[in-house]
């Protein structure tokens, strides 16, 4: 059974997602750059082992991320995920986890990465909406994509209610995408595109607003 590994910096709620999919892997650990992450407590009481690296103690996102590989790798694990973590990652750090470190975001990528994502899309009036699930590469929100939810903005959507339509399908996506890892159902080839083995594919189209 392959281990994985979940970096926090916060809530926890993909972390409680993924808990809750009973995937077919070992939750070997969740680590957090932050003490008070409430997603700890997640952990915590499902008895999954945690780790604090906090990025304040280290002088340079280098020796940071040294330090958290070093935590991560005493797991020894398959896949690593972060759910809600909140630094950017080295370029060393990303090459030693190539094809099995994930992230989801919170937009329909390539448009809105990086934070405010629900804002962003509200300001510009986008009809369409959504989250990411995506293999980390160098480039910051930009790497090979796993999987993708779709929702519809609606016209009195404040910032909160869009984001918690989003994060409804995060919940979703999230877990699916580990469970293809774990089952090794996807891969990355050596183009870095993603590599689906016997997936059914959907014609299905979102239209926001709908047609009349
Ligand atoms: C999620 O919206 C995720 O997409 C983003 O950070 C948020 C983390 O939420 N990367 P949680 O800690 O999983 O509740």
């Amino acid at each position: 059974m392959k281990k994985l590994v979940i970096l926090i910096s916060g809530r926890g709620s993909n972390l409680q997602a993924l808990l809750d999919a009973r995937l077919p892997c070992r939750i070997a650990a969740v680590i957090s750059n932050r003490p008070d992450a409430e997603g700890l407590d997640i952990a915590r009481a499902n008895d999954i082992p945690v780790e604090i690296v906090e990025h304040r103690n280290y002088a340079d996102r280098d020796s940071f991320d040294v330090a958290l590989a070093k935590a991560i790798d005493t797991f020894e694990p398959d896949i690593v995920a972060l759910a809600g973590f909140m630094r950017i990652l080295s370029n060393g750090f990303v090459a030693r986890y190539h094809g099995r470190l994930v992230n989801i975001h919170p937009s329909l990528l390539p448009a809105y990465g990086g934070l405010h994502t629900h804002a962003r899309a509200l300001q510009d009036g986008v009809k369409i909406h959504g989250c990411t699930v995506h293999f980390v590469s160098p480039d910051l929100d930009h790497g090979p994509i796993i999987i993708q939810a779709a929702v519809p903005v609606l016209r009195d959507d404040s910032e909160q209610t869009l984001a918690a339509r989003v994060l409804n399908q995060e919940h979703r996506i999230y877990p699916q995408a580990v469970k293809w890892l774990c089952n090794e159902n996807i891969d990355l080839d050596n183009h870095g595109k993603v590599v689906f083995r016997n997936r059914k594919q959907s014609g299905f189209a979102l239209v926001s607003p709908s047609l009349e």
